[in-house]
């Protein structure tokens, strides 16, 4: 069985990697001919680790690439469909990239003599499958789905910065489709991608694209949770986020997992899918009082941040302050999103003098910036001579710091939002997010 995966990004990029790893014969396509010609190079687009080596041995055995749909879409049994959903300036999922790559199979469908099945990993709303992309597809196509092709929305659940991981060893396969032979034909693919435990849930299209708002609505609920009692536990003396989040992280009915507290979810999916389904609620006239009260704790984040400065700085105007970690999260140089770039224009909004460092985000965040803010080549240079430090995202180099490394801030102000050096006895003044002080 020949597959195709259409659209090159994050999922896109790591799925056709783990498949031509194992040795499926896999065609990718992508309409970026820059991206395609790193690809080809051996190079990856974005920073994720571990993805470089399933890419050479993929790119080794059985894994071609091209920006050619036609010669894509008439070769394949299977097309995956993992182009972004973007958010648009409304905030609404953009679904321009998935209705032109739905029409553009259809086109390459019309003098095709296979029947694929077209499965749509992509996130949209609900009823997207159904209603706009296999319209697209007929209309274009000149063929009906179930009889030129079939169509199963498919949601992903991997996460940046362990795609690999997440792509070999899925918690789900969700698979959402109304035929059956199409859809036993889908879970015999992936029963030979996985083994046999892999766990499945079959239903129709649009339970499939619900089960992905609902499950990122509540990884963010989870986190606005957290940050929320993280608030409060600061305003406890001797109170500890970390042990609160421990303690009821042990009852199996709320589970350890997202309950971090920190800056706020950032990222290309948390922040779009809770707003696309917030929007997506008023339009059928439901009120999402809770999703929304979700987006208002983490806008609250980057404020109490902001707070603790001026409490202990004064004003920030013209005080040179630095961030360390500008990606979303660590193992990722993703910086959509991200709550450090938030925090960093409401500085410069406020007139400070901002000095960052990031051991993979740098490039993405001077393409934001330019030369508004300086780009600090190592940690020590970043601190020199500041007021004020925040560590923002948690990389594994931040918890290593250590008193020595301070030595040269003009103050030596530290504040951890992820309490990465909160068991350190810092000759510094201290403060973190979720830590109650005396
Ligand atoms: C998220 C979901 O976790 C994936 O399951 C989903 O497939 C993906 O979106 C998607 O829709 O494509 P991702 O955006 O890669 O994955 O990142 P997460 O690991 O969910 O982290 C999102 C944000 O939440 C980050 O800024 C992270 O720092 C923050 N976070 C996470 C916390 O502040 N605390 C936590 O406990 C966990």
């Amino acid at each position: 069985m020949k597959v195709a995966v259409i659209g090159l990004g994050v999922v896109g990029l790591s799925f056709a990697s783990v498949l031509g790893s194992k040795g499926f014969s896999v065609f990718g396509f992508d309409i970026d001919r820059k991206k395609i010609a790193k690809i080809n190079s051996k190079k990856l687009p974005f920073f994720e680790p571990k993805l470089e080596s399933f890419l050479k041995r993929a790119l080794s055995k059985s894994f071609e690439i091209s920006s050619d749909i036609e010669k894509t879409v008439k070769n394949c049994d299977l097309l995956f469909l993992t182009v972004g959903t973007p958010k648009s300036k409304s905030g609404f999922i953009d679904l321009t990239m998935i209705k032109n790559a739905s029409k553009n199979i259809g086109i390459s469908l019309r003098h095709s003599s296979k029947k694929p099945i077209i499965v749509v990993k992509s996130t949209v709303i609900p009823g997207t499958t159904t209603n706009v992309i296999r319209p697209l597809i007929e209309k274009s196509s000149r063929k009906k789905a179930g009889k030129g092709f079939e169509i199963i929305a498919n949601p992903e659940f991997l996460r940046e910065g362990n795609v690999i991981n997440d792509t070999l060893k899925p918690h789900l396969v969700v698979i959402g489709g109304s035929n059956k032979n199409s859809v036993n034909r889908l879970k015999k693919f992936y029963h030979k991608l996985y083994d046999s435990k892999i766990k499945f849930m079959l239903t129709n299209t649009q339970t499939a694209e619900m089960i992905k708002y609902a499950n990122n609505s509540f990884l963010a609920t989870k986190i606005s949770f957290i940050n929320q009692i993280s608030s409060l536990c600061q305003s406890i003396p001797g109170t500890s986020i970390d042990e609160v989040a421990e303690g009821i992280g042990t009852d199996p009915r709320i589970g350890r997992f997202f309950l971090n507290a920190g800056p706020g979810y950032g990222g290309s999916c948390l922040p779009k899918d809770l707003e696309t389904i917030i929007q997506f609620s008023s339009k059928i006239g439901a009120n999402p009082i809770l999703l929304r009260a979700v987006q208002q704790i983490n806008d609250l984040q980057i404020k109490q941040i902001i707070q603790l400065l001026e409490k202990n700085l004064g004003t920030v105007k013209n005080k040179s302050i630095t961030i360390l970690g500008l990606s979303f999260k660590e193992n990722s140089d993703d910086i959509r999103e991200s709550r450090s770039i938030e925090l960093i224009k409401t500085l410069l909004g406020k007139k400070s003098k901002i000095t960052v460092h990031d051991p993979k985000a740098m490039e993405n965040t001077e393409s934001i910036f330019k030369n508004k803010i300086i780009y600090a080549d190592s940690i020590l240079k970043s601190l020199d001579n500041c007021h004020c430090v925040i560590i923002m995202t948690p990389w594994k180099m931040y918890t290593k710091l250590k008193n020595n490394d301070f030595k040269n801030m003009k103050r030596k102000l530290i504040i951890d939002t992820r309490r990465i050096l909160s068991k350190k006895c810092l000759n510094a003044e201290y403060f973190a997010l979720g830590l109650g002080t005396d």
